[in-house]
This record gives structure tokens, C-alpha cells and sequence, in this order.
């Protein structure tokens, strides 16, 4: 089969391929340079819509409605921007091989790419019940949501079990968003995961008992301290119940599963440096093989804030890593050089009515302001998190975009502060940062 050579190839299309694009057309790359690779059949598009107004009973999102860059209120690229361009997007294409030495990916159909410069933005695939043996997880019915054609089985779910039962497993991201959306969509929900309160990855007690109490006010019935063990099917294969470690069984004629991700480095193991879990880059993502770079969720970077090095599973992250990149590959091919990557972590997400953004590091004291009571109407509230007295972390429900900037820059700036100034001043004392 014929070989293909670019002098830019970017494996994988999601959101980090997309805003590389932009800055790569930013900088000037010339018609028949840039490929971008991907096994989605679409261009790049926003990968947080796909679990919110992507699910929406009415008035929900469809694509080319929300291609990159809407997200971050940039230009919409439509399949015909990468044309004009002279950008080649060659999708429904997945990579089975790269040799990284002789700079050459291989395609499922045998196809060979050659690069001078690679981009590797493969993003994360999602974990599956079925990889911690749990029985009958492969039943029909049992959903996982990363790519649109997930996002596609799940809608053509929703309509053929219109009014019905859904278990939704994990109590992280994929479960608070999707509990919510299937709410909106008059289904039954059964939430359940391990631990004793939901996303506790970020959110303390005190924020989880206003979003538990929220979610149950909106119906949804939480289960927690517990994990499925088992499903039982109808004779037509499709899930009929759900069977929990503590003995309870739920039916369900949709579960949805959301038990955490893992950054797709497979096609590099043994040839790149690997720490985190993801591949090791430097201040300009550039990688341990020279002329290869990694960015979004594969690439554990210096987050020169916190003088560590860490991997970020979150989209502005990924827009943002993709944009350092490009600008340090053509940095470098005019001997020039750009600031190291400076990343404050921001957070955030949204479910029925509710909207949070948290920027920083969340370790350290913690002091909660605001109304955090999950039957008022207002429900405004927040956190701190203070560390050697510095506050090095914010939280804010329902923020004004003031106010989320006023979060933002705190995090970033850390001024000195005590619990109980914080406690007393909630979100003022931010916004007078
Ligand atoms: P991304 O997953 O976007 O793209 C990877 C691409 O590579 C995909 O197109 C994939 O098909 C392709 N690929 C992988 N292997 C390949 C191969 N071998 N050959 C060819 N192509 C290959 N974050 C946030 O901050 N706020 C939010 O609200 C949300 N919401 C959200 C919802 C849902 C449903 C998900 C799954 C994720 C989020 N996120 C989020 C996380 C955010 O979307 C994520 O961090 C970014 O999409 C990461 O961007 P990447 O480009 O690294 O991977
Ligand atoms: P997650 O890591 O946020 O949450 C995983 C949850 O699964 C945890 O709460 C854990 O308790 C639970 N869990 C683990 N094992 C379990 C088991 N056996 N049974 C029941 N529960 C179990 O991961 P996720 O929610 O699956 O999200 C996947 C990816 O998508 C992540 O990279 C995430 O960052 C991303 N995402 C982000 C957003 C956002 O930023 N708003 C939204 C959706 C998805």
C-alpha cells in the first residue's frame, strides 16, 4: 500500500489535535505539511458536550454545531477549514503501530504515515467493568461514554427506553453528569459507587453533601459504599438487573458506567519514557524521542506551579498543552525558544442547573463558604483549600464570570489568608484579590 509523508503528523483526533491545528495555522504551516490522524469519523469536536447537551431531551447538540473551537468561544472548525488549509484530516483511521525510530505509523488497513515531527494526542479510553471481571458486563445495554459514537448508542437507548431504569455506576465525573442528564430525561436513576462520597478526587465532604443532597432533591437515588459485582440479562441479551456487592439487586434496562479513564500510551511502550502512567514530557511537551511530542491526557508534564510532575485528564489542559506544543516546535525550528509552560488547573463541570469551576491544587486545610444548603435557591457557595497559609485552591458553585475569575486569580496569586478570615469573607475576600 502506497506511503504517505508529512512533514506534521498529529495521532489522534480530539480536542488536543483540533487546537493544534489552529496554532499550527497560527504559525504559518503550508498546504500538504499537517496531518492530523484519527479513528473518529468526525473532525475534532469539544469532547465535554458529549455528556451534557449532547443527552438533552430537547434541543440537544449535534455536531458540526460543536466542533473546536467553540469551547473556548474560538472559530468553529468545519471539515472545510482543515480543506482550505490545505490540512490533511484522514479520520475513521486508527493507528495499530508506531515505530518510532524509523518515524513511521501503520494503520489498521496496513496504510504507512511518515513524519518528520509527531504529535502524539491519543487522549484516554475509558476502564471497563469487563477488565475487572466483573460478570455479565458485556450485556447490551451497558454504556460507556468517551467518543460520539458512544454518546450516538446512548441516545438510540434513551429513545427505545423512554421512561425506564438506569443504574449508573461511579460516582465520579461520568456519573454526576450523566445521573443529571438522565434525570432530565425522565429516567429512573440508581447511582452507586465505593466510596463514602461522590468525586472524591476533588470535592471534601462538604462540597459532596450539597451535590448529594441536590441530586437526591432531583430524584436520583444514591447508593454508595458499594460496587456492581454482576449483571443478570433477558433472554435477548440486554441487561434486566444489577447486582451489588452488598447483596441489593436494581433493575435497570440501561446502565452507564463511569469508573475512571486511562491515557491511551500503548502504541509507545518501550520506546518513550513513561512516568504517571503517561508519557513523560518537559516544559514544551516535547518528549524523550527526539521530534516527538505529547500532549492532553497522555502527557505528564512539570506543573511548574507546584514543582511536580502531573498528568491532567481536563479539557482546558488539553487545548492549551496542544497550543504550548506548536509553538515550541516552530520555536525551535527558527532557533528560537518559548516560555516554559506555566499551567494553573482549572476544573469544572455542569449538571441540571448547577455550574462549578475549581482552579488550583486541592490539598491542605479546607474551609467551606457560602450557602452550601442543598434545598435553597440560590445555593452559591464554595471552598478553600489553604496550604503553609497560602490559599492554593478555589471552588465556586454557581460563580459570576466575575467571580470565577476572581477564583481563578486567587489560586494563581496565593495570597496569605487564615481559615477564619476565609470563613467570614467567603467569596469577597477573592473578589478583592
Ligand atoms: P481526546 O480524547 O479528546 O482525543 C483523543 C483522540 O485520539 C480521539 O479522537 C481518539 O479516537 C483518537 N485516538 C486514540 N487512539 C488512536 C489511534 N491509535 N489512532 C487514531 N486515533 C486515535 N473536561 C473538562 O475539563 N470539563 C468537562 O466538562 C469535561 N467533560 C467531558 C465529558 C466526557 C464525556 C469526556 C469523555 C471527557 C470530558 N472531559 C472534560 C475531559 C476532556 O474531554 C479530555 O481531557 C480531553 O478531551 C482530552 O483531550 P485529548 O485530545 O488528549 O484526548
Ligand atoms: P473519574 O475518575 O472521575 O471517576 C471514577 C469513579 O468511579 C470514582 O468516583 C470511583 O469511585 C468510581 N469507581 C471506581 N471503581 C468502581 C467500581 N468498581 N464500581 C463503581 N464505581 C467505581 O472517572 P470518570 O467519571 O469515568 O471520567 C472518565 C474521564 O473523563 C476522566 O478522565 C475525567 O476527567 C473525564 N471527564 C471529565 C469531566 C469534567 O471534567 N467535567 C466530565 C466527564 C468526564
Amino acid at each position: 500500500m502506497a506511503e504517505k509523508s508529512f512533514k506534521y503528523v498529529i495521532v489522534g483526533g480530539g480536542v488536543s489535535a483540533g487546537y493544534a491545528a489552529r496554532e499550527f495555522a497560527k504559525q504559518g504551516v503550508k498546504p500538504g505539511e499537517l496531518a492530523i490522524i484519527s479513528k473518529e469519523a468526525v473532525a475534532p469536536y469539544e469532547r465535554p458536550a458529549l455528556s451534557k447537551a449532547y443527552l438533552f431531551p430537547e434541543g440537544a447538540a449535534r455536531l458540526p454545531g460543536f466542533h473546536v473551537c467553540v469551547g473556548s468561544g474560538g472559530e468553529r472548525q468545519l471539515p472545510e477549514w482543515y480543506a482550505e488549509k490545505g490540512i490533511s484530516l484522514i479520520l475513521s483511521t486508527e493507528i495499530v503501530k508506531a515505530d518510532l525510530a524509523s518515524k513511521t505509523l501503520v494503520s489498521a488497513a496496513g496504510e504507512s504515515f511518515k513524519y518528520q515531527t509527531l504529535v502524539i494526542a491519543t487522549g484516554s479510553t475509558v476502564l471497563k467493568l469487563s477488565d475487572f471481571g466483573v460478570q455479565g458486563a458485556d450485556s447490551k445495554n451497558i454504556f460507556y461514554l468517551r467518543e460520539i459514537d458512544d454518546a450516538d448508542q446512548l441516545v438510540e437507548a434513551l429513545k427505545a427506553k423512554k421512561n425506564g431504569k438506569a443504574v449508573v455506576v461511579g460516582g465520579g465525573y461520568i456519573g454526576l453528569e450523566l445521573s443529571a442528564v438522565l434525570r432530565l430525561n425522565n429516567i429512573e436513576v440508581n447511582m452507586v459507587y465505593p466510596e463514602p462520597w461522590c468525586m472524591p478526587r476533588l470535592f471534601t465532604e462538604g462540597i459532596a453533601a450539597f451535590y448529594e443532597g441536590y441530586y437526591k432533591n432531583k430524584g436520583v437515588n444514591i447508593i454508595k459504599g458499594t460496587v456492581a459485582v454482576g449483571f443478570d440479562t433477558h433472554p435477548n441479551g440486554e441487561v434486566k438487573e444489577v447486582k451489588l456487592k452488598d447483596g441489593r439487586v436494581l433493575e435497570a434496562d440501561i446502565v452507564v458506567v463511569g469508573v475512571g479513564a486511562r491515557p491511551l500510551t500503548t502504541l509507545f511502550k518501550g520506546q518513550v519514557e513513561e512516568e504517571k502512567g503517561g508519557i513523560k514530557t518537559d516544559a514544551f511537551f516535547k518528549t524523550s524521542v527526539p521530534d516527538v511530542y505529547a500532549v492532553g491526557d497522555v502527557a505528564t508534564f512539570p506543573l511548574k506551579m507546584y514543582n511536580e510532575i502531573r498528568r491532567v485528564e481536563h479539557v482546558d489542559h488539553s487545548r492549551k498543552s496542544a497550543e504550548q506544543a506548536v509553538k515550541a516546535i516552530f520555536a525551535s525550528e527558527q532557533g528560537k525558544s518559548v516560555d516554559e509552560y506555566d499551567y494553573l488547573p482549572y476544573f469544572y463541570s455542569r449538571a441540571f442547573d448547577l455550574s462549578w469551576q475549581f482552579y488550583g491544587d486541592n490539598v491542605g486545610e479546607t474551609v467551606l463558604f457560602g450557602d452550601a444548603d442543598p434545598n435553597s435557591a440560590t445555593h452559591k457557595f464554595g471552598q478553600y483549600w489553604i496550604k503553609d497559609g497560602k490559599i492554593v485552591g478555589a471552588f465556586l458553585e454557581s460563580g459570576s464570570p466575575e467571580e470565577n475569575k476572581a477564583i481563578a486569580k486567587v489560586a494563581k496569586v496565593q495570597p496569605p489568608a487564615t481559615l477564619d478570615q476565609l470563613a467570614q469573607e467567603g467569596i469577597s475576600f477573592a473578589s478583592k484579590i
